[in-house]
């Protein structure tokens, strides 16, 4: 366990340098991230470089016991690359071009960026190859932030034909497979493949095959740019971890590709304004841990009010040090803080870090003092220690973007809102989960849960079947099976491929406004809301679990379980409302003897992480007020290192770290 800073010494006078390693050190800040924006001071002028200030401000900490951890300067181009090269600059799908003044101002397809990426991240590694006090790099900053995903030049159109040629091979297969026909869209030539600029219609007017492909496309141009800096800098500087700071639910480019080059996964926590509500931040911890099913790092960890020209409230007393332990029991081993000092410069001079801008240290590094000091006395309990779950939900980019496209209900039907709706109820049931890729291992589990498999292929299909005839349970979400890969609406009864594993026939679906219709759960006996869409199920094997309360399809199925070798596979063909997922998780839980703690009261989060057997229980109060948690046998507090058993009493923000006793 280790706590970081990201600092930027080239915000601040050389004088002030020493100053600040001092306090680091003081507080027990042992790592720092530097120099992500920096690219002008490296290379103020094409092909003049200086990285003197840097090796000043590296040896500086270094001579406080602070390692740094390196960054690519590529996330801002200077003005002068700007002007130099103007086919830099991207282009939204309007055809405006974005001007200089902001960051992410980059078309990763503008030639003389790129070649000037390179070269600055050739000679930044080689700069530093030899230097002891590096002891890592973070590629770039924040891939994809602010729309950057997304470009729409005509060196992107080029791109993207060289991509679906790539891909598809001929023509005449792009235009068999995405089904150009309709609207008379047939191409003849490469040149007239759009990318999905303006219509008369909105974006989502485009085929949907196309616009697939353009984010399969956009995400992949963002990998591979990675993927090109990873190359220089294993090959400059040898011997060095390569991280990237993601930005846990962000969902434009697929974090597994990007994830894999990666020794290890980190990102950034902002989470402000949930107050009570812990779900968002603990499932963007998991989805991040999923990535590479291993432990990760938070690179920027908020520590003040933050925002750009307004800002959020101040980090209550303690509110901190809550989100530090949300992240260490979610599965983070470092945990570095945004910023050390709040900058008195530029767009984000209310983006407030550790200390003010006056640079003195007050209550909230006085809090980090005392996080240092417990995370002393805890890394021996918790380094090498992991989290470990029996549900895993599926996270899967394909399915976010296809659905996206076409959201279907009016309200929006998903991917991500069911696999929120189903990860709070496992977390308000007090268990844990895992957020994997369609790609993992699912044979640990003791129960699937699978958003909407709305893009699905027979692979997926015999995979399930698999994992379930092994013994596996298996939750399916309705409007599963609708298309094929290339998002083309199969011509098969729904639920497609996956009709003879739910042992089930779709005969109808409808879309409906909030609270229409109802759902009655035969494991409860009672009726909960449904919204959004109903597939109106036809059983073929599978057994009835729940029916319609109302509309011309009342009393028809709408969840289903089927047998299938040891396993179940179970179809929930509706969105129900929190109560509905409690009890129907609740249940499978039970059924399944998945190991939890609790249900904990509201507001009360509950994460493990084990050594082998042995667990340990982080118990964080996310409410402004005490709560009372009920807990069986013995155990010992690691902060306070009290023993508590009984009932155990939270103070606000409060956390506890249980060890069996
Ligand atoms: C992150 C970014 C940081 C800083 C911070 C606060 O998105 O990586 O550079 O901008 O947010 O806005």
């Amino acid at each position: 366990m280790r706590l970081g800073v990201d600092y930027y010494p080239e915000h601040w006078p050389e004088e002030r340098w020493p100053t600040d390693a001092k306090l680091m050190r003081e507080a027990g800040i042992t790592v720092v991230r530097l120099a992500e924006f920096a690219w002008c001071r490296m290379e103020p002028r094409e092909d003049l470089f200086d990285f003197d200030w840097l090796r000043r401000a590296i040896d500086v900490l270094a001579a406080e016991g602070i390692q740094t951890i390196l960054c690519t300067p590529t996330p801002t181009p200077p003005a002068w690359l700007c002007e130099r090269y103007p086919d830099t600059l991207p282009m939204d799908w309007k055809g405006h071009v974005h001007g200089f003044g902001m960051r992410h101002h980059r078309c990763l397809n503008g030639m003389g960026y790129r070649e000037r990426s390179a070269i600055i991240c050739s000679k930044l590694a080689g700069a530093f190859a030899a230097c002891p006090h590096v002891i890592g790099w973070q590629t770039d900053n924040e891939f994809g932030c602010h729309g950057s995903t997304f470009c729409y030049c005509d060196n992107c159109a080029v791109a993207f034909r060289a991509w679906l040629k790539n891909k598809y091979g001929t023509l005449r297969d792009l235009n068999r497979v995405w089904g150009t026909v309709f609207w008379s869209q047939e191409y003849i030539s490469w040149e007239q493949v759009p990318l999905p600029r303006y219509t008369r219609g909105g974006w989502d007017s485009h085929s949907p095959s196309l616009l697939l492909d353009y984010r399969r496309f956009a995400s992949q141009q963002q990998v591979e740019f990675q993927a090109e800096q990873i190359g220089i800098l294993r090959s400059e500087s040898p011997g060095r971890f390569i991280t990237h700071n993601l930005m846990g639910l962000f969902n434009e480019i697929d974090y597994f590709q990007l994830g894999e080059q990666l020794d290890f996964v980190s990102w950034d926590n902002y989470p402000f304004g949930a107050g009570a509500n812990y779900i968002p931040a603990g499932l963007g911890h998991d989805v991040m841990r999923g990535i590479k099913q291993k432990n990760f790092w938070v690179m920027e960890q908020a520590s003040g009010p933050g925002g750009w020209n307004t800002f959020a409230p101040t980090p209550r007393p303690g509110q901190m040090r809550l989100w530090v332990y949300q992240a260490v029991g979610h599965g983070a081993d470092t945990i570095s803080f945004f910023r050390w000092r709040s900058c008195r410069w530029g767009t984000e001079q209310y983006w407030h870090g550790l200390l003010y801008h006056d640079g003195e240290p007050r209550r909230r590094y006085r809090e980090l003092q005392q996080i240092a000091a417990e995370f002393k006395k805890l890394s021996p309990h918790v380094d090498g220690t992991e989290p470990r779950a029996d549900v895993a939900i599926l996270n899967d980019y394909d399915q976010i973007w296809a659905m996206q496209i076409q959201p279907q209900a009016h309200d929006g039907l998903h991917f991500e809102k069911l696999m929120r709706a189903y990860y709070a109820a496992v977390k308000r049931l007090g268990a844990d989960a895992d957020v994997i890729g369609k790609h993992a291992d699912f044979s640990p589990y003791k129960l699937l849960i699978l958003p909407p498999m709305y893009l699905a292929d027979q692979a997926i299909a015999d995979k399930l079947r698999a994992y379930a005839e092994a013994g596996g349970t298996i939750v399916l979400s309705l409007r599963s099976g609708v298309k094929d890969m290339s998002n083309v609406v199969t011509d098969r009864r729904l639920p497609g491929v996956f009709a003879s594993l739910a042992g089930i026939k779709i005969d109808e679906y409808d879309a409906m406004p909030r609270d229409h219709n109802t759902v009655h759960l035969e494991t409860t006996g009672r009726d909960y809301p449904i919204q959004l869409m109903a597939d109106i199920i036809d059983p073929a094997g599978a057994a009835v679990a729940g029916t319609y309360g109302s509309d011309y399809y009342a009393g028809r199925a709408a969840i289903t379980a089927n047998s299938v070798g040891k396993g179940q596979v179970w179809y929930v063909g509706t969105v129900g409302d929190e109560r509905f997922y409690d009890d129907f998780v609740g249940a499978l839980l039970g059924k399944l003897g998945v190991d939890r703690v609790g249900p904990p009261p509201h507001g009360v989060e509950i994460v493990r992480r084990w050594r082998g057997s042995k667990p340990l229980t982080f118990v964080m109060n996310h409410n402004a007020i005490e709560a009372l948690m009920p807990l069986g046998a013995e155990c010992e507090d690691l902060l306070s290192g009290r023993r508590v058993s009984g009932q155990i009493e939270l103070e606000p923000y409060g956390v506890m770290i249980l060890e069996p006793r």
